[in-house]
């Protein structure tokens, strides 16, 4: 009997291989993003196309993403956006920030897709400053700790019929480990409940398990 993470590594190339067609731009970001040292972290295949399809049947025109990385999540899902759409992703490292912005060069996306520098909880009110958004799609995936500031900061920036998605909420079971101290699963927690307890959100939360291991995320509806 295999270990359950070969299986679920066996499946998820079983799935990709048949779903999620082989595309050189994001083959060559994630070989860009290796060789300049980034950490794997990046969504799997199969989760950026899932992130891509619910970008397009949302008919979103404007996305934010806060964690970049090396831009393999923001190609996929700027690849949603129709010509006149306008991602913007949020990046604390510049030395991240600079290969995301090379990769979306390569794969034709940096006329849609913006990356900036700085720490998103500095970012984020620069954004709402602006009168950026409302973004039609919310993709947080960057420092867990800060993800009940990034709840409420994706409620500033969105409108009834928006979407925000929250990957790594479940981390191998720890977020409903009642001894747990990690600070990244008590903030999720935390968002969870303001989830819970604000009636303009209607929510639901899977658990995962694949190539990137056992984990979950968090899809949110704003309703009103
Ligand atoms: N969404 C990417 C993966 C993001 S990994 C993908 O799936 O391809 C998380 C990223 O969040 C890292 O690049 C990290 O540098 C960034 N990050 C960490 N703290 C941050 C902060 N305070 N503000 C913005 N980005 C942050
Ligand atoms: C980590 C971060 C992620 O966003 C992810 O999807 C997987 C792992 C991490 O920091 O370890
Ligand atoms: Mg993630």
């Amino acid at each position: 009997m295999p270990q359950p993470q070969d299986r679920w590594n066996a499946v998820d190339h079983y799935l990709t291989d048949r779903l999620v067609p082989a595309d050189d731009a994001l083959t060559a970001a994630l070989a860009a993003s290796d060789a300049a040292g980034l950490p794997a972290i990046n969504v799997a295949p199969n989760q950026g196309k899932l992130l891509q399809l619910i970008a397009l049947t949302q008919g979103a025109r404007t996305i934010l993403e806060i964690g970049t990385l090396g831009g393999y999540s923001t190609i996929w899902l700027a690849r949603a956006l129709p010509a006149d759409g306008r991602l913007v992703s949020l990046e604390y490292d510049p030395a991240h920030a600079e290969v995301a912005r090379t990769n979306l060069a390569r794969a034709g996306l940096d006329r849609v897709a913006e990356v900036r520098t700085g720490a998103a909880l500095d970012s984020l009110p620069v954004l709402a400053a602006e009168g950026a958004g409302p973004f039609d799609l919310v993709f947080v995936d960057a420092d867990k700790p800060n993800n009940p500031h990034y709840l409420e900061w994706a409620l500033k920036l969105t409108r009834p019929g928006s979407v925000i998605i929250v990957d790594n909420v479940v981390r191998a079971g720890a977020v409903a480990d009642p001894d747990s101290t990690d600070p990244a699963v008590l903030a999720t927690r935390s968002m969870f409940e303001l989830i819970a307890a604000d009636p303009r959100l209607s929510a639901t939360a899977v658990q995962t398990v694949g190539t990137k291991g056992y984990d979950g995320f968090a899809l949110i509806r704003v309703t009103a």
